[in-house]
C-alpha cells in the first residue's frame, strides 16, 4: 500500500529554501514520526538533501535520484526506479515523504494521505496540491496554536478506495 505525508501552508506550501517553510511545528513532526517509524519511506533527492543526507532512523529510506551514486545498504536504499517500487508496494507499505515532485509521482497509486494544513501564509517556493475531488475525507482534527507550534492547524486524513 502507498501513503502520503504532507505538511502545508494555505497556500499549499510545502517547502522554502529547501526547508520548510515554518521552523517549528512541534506536533506535525510528532505525528510524522508516530505514523512513519518502523516503516519504508521514500522521498526526493532534494529531501534528502534537505536532511543533510541523515537518513532518518528506524525506518528504511528509500532516495529517488537519476543522479546520486547508488546506494544499498539495510536502511538507505537510493534508486531512480520508481516501478521497482510500486511493484514492492503491492506487498509492503510504503510512505511518500515528498518533496512535491515525488507526491506527484506517486499520487494516482496512493490510498491514504495524511495531511497537516497550517493555517498561516508563509513564504514558499515549493507547492503541493493534491487532486483532493478524487480523495474522500475520513478524519479531520483542529488543533489551537500553542507554545511548542505557532500557527493553528488542522490533521486531515483523506482515503481512496482504488489507485486512479
Ligand atoms: N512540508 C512537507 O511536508 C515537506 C515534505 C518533504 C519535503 N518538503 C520540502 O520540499 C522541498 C523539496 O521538494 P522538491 O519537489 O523540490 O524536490 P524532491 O521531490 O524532494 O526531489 C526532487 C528530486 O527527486 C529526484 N527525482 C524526481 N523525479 C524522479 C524520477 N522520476 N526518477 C528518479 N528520481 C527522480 C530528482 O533527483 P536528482 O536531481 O538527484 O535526479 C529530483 O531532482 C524542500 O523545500 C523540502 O523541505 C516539504
Amino acid at each position: 500500500m502507498i501513503k502520503m505525508i504532507v505538511a502545508y501552508d494555505k497556500n499549499h506550501g510545502i517547502g522554502w529554501n529547501n526547508q520548510l517553510p515554518w521552523s517549528k511545528m512541534h506536533n506535525d513532526l510528532l505525528r510524522f514520526k508516530k505514523l512513519t517509524i518502523g516503516h519504508n519511506i521514500v522521498m526526493g533527492r532534494k529531501t534528502f538533501d534537505s536532511l543533510d543526507k541523515h537518513i532518518l532512523p528506524d525506518r528504511v529510506n528509500f532516495v529517488l535520484s537519476r543522479t546520486l551514486t547508488k546506494h544499498n545498504d539495510s536502511s538507505l536504499i537510493i534508486t531512480s526506479d520508481i516501478n521497482w517500487i510500486l511493484n514492492r508496494a503491492k506487498v509492503e507499505d510504503f510512505w511518500i515523504i515528498g518533496g512535491s515532485k515525488i507526491y506527484s509521482l506517486f499520487e494516482d497509486y496512493a490510498t491514504k494521505l495524511y495531511i497537516t494544513e497550517i493555517n498561516a501564509q508563509l513564504t514558499a517556493d515549493t507547492y503541493y496540491f493534491p487532486k483532493l475531488n478524487y480523495w474522500k475525507e475520513t478524519n479531520r482534527i483542529k488543533f489551537p496554536a500553542d507554545t511548542k507550534n505557532p500557527f493553528d492547524y488542522r490533521f486531515i486524513t483523506y482515503h481512496k478506495a482504488t489507485v486512479v
